[in-house]
């Protein structure tokens, strides 16, 4: 579907479940990747909805979520998602999660390019946009490298566990983007 030499994006199906339940069922990961409140879920839960969107796949209006994986393998990486799809004013914000062991090693650098693509390309977006705590070294490295410019900071804007940190907000306009 969306693919480079090394990493696929594709729509899960119920027999990911157990691996995005790794995401999904993680209370510190939700912590940074979230700003809703933790619900402890079952990997049945996250089945039953991967089961219905079988028979009734999401209409792809506001938000697309997507399985990334290895080429080589099918080694489940983690996933991405192209979410609050605007079609009115053309943007989009970006999110991705990788599971531990996938990370640095270039495959998120490589997954928000490909995001990038299908929301610029097959979306015709204008604009995306990506929303990180101020701490989160890994994905403000990875939005720079992907061509994002650091647009503004909310300040206590986040709840991280501890306390309220700072919310950095990144963007990338179509005319600036290098595919
Ligand atoms: C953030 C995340 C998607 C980055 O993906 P990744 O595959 O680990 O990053 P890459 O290997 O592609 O590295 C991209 C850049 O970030 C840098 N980087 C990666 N991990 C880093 C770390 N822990 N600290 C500092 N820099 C880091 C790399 O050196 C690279 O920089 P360069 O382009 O200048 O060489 C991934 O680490 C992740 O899923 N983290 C947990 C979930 C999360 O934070 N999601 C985002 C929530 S908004």
């Amino acid at each position: 579907m969306f693919v480079t030499d090394r990493v696929r994006l594709r729509p899960p199906t119920p027999d990911d479940a157990s691996n995005m339940f790794r995401l999904s069922g993680d209370p510190d990961l939700h912590l940074i990747t979230d700003d809703e409140p933790f619900l402890p879920r079952h990997v049945g839960q996250v089945r039953a909805r991967l089961e219905k969107q079988v028979t009734e796949p999401p209409d792809g209006q506001t938000a697309v979520s997507l399985l990334a994986e290895t080429v080589a393998d099918g080694t489940f990486l983690g996933s991405g998602v192209l979410w609050g799809i605007n079609a009115f004013s053309r943007y989009a914000h970006l999110g991705i999660s990788l599971v531990p062991e996938a990370r640095g090693q270039g495959y998120g650098t490589e997954v928000i390019r490909l995001l990038c693509r299908y929301g610029f390309r097959n979306r015709n977006l204008r604009r995306l946009e990506l929303e990180t705590l101020a701490s989160n070294t890994a994905m403000r490295r990875t939005a720079e490298t992907c061509g994002f410019t650091h647009e503004g900071t909310q300040r206590d804007r986040e709840y991280d566990g501890d306390g309220f940190v700072d919310l950095v907000i990144y963007g990338l306009l179509r005319r600036d983007w290098t595919p």
